[in-house]
């Protein structure tokens, strides 16, 4: 497999942050409304303590994955695809961009705003930048709770129109964002 995306289809790095920051997305709802619905034990903050881990995670991956799409080409547009539904496509996607950015750095600044220092396993601890209970923690833990829901919601229709493609259009959208797909050219 390619590394690198080309014209016709996504390479295998870009495949990777794709799927691998997919799971670890569900993984971090999962997370977050097991620990929330749990009573106060050591279980529950170390599951705190993960949430924000796999968080911060998510936050530097955004990075790199912004970063690596700069250097990239990337596939184009299928000329069989209805110019509206492209332009559709890629509106979403960088509103998706900008959710997972947003996302969790309204999480990590719920969090040290707070007063509450995350570390990040083990290899370095980012440091309480405020005192305790506060508007501006309690506004970042309010835009948490929002950008949950509206990340699925833009998740969801993504995955649909994704879905439509493969089922209904039998175009190679899906296909090209899955390793092993050889495009004919
Ligand atoms: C993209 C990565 C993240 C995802 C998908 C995610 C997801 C969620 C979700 C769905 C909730 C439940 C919201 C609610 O209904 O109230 C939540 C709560 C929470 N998140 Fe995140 N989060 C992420 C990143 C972070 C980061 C980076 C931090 C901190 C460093 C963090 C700290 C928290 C905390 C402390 C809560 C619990 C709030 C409470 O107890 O009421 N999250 N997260
Ligand atoms: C948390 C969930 C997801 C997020 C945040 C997300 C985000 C993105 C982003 C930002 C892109 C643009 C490519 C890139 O820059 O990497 C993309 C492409 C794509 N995604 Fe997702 N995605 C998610 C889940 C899914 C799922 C579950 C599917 C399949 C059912 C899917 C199917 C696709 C396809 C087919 C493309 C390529 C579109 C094209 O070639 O024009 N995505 N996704």
């Amino acid at each position: 497999m390619c590394i690198k995306n080309t014209l016709k289809k996504w390479g295998g790095v870009s495949q990777l942050f794709h799927w691998g920051m997919f799971l670890l997305l569900v993984i971090n709802y999962l997370l977050a409304y097991t620990m929330m619905d749990m009573a106060p034990t050591d279980d529950k903050w170390w599951l705190y303590g993960m949430h924000k881990q796999i968080g911060v995670t998510l936050l530097l991956l955004f990075a790199f994955r912004l970063w690596w799409r700069m250097q990239n080409p990337v596939p184009q547009d299928l000329p069989t695809v209805p110019h509206w539904q492209n332009r559709a496509a890629q509106w979403n996607i960088w509103i998706l961009y900008t959710l997972l950015f947003l996302f969790p750095l309204s999480g990590l600044s719920m969090s040290v705003l707070g007063g509450h220092a995350v570390s990040y396993f083990g290899l370095f601890t980012i440091p309480p930048l405020m005192e305790g209970n506060n508007p501006i923690s309690r506004f970042a833990h309010e835009a948490h709770e929002i950008f949950s829901y509206i990340l699925g919601a833009f998740v969801t229709l993504h995955i649909l129109a994704a879905l439509y493609h493969h089922f209904i259009l039998k175009d190679s959208i899906l296909r090209r964002m899955l390793p092993r797909y050889q495009s004919l050219d």
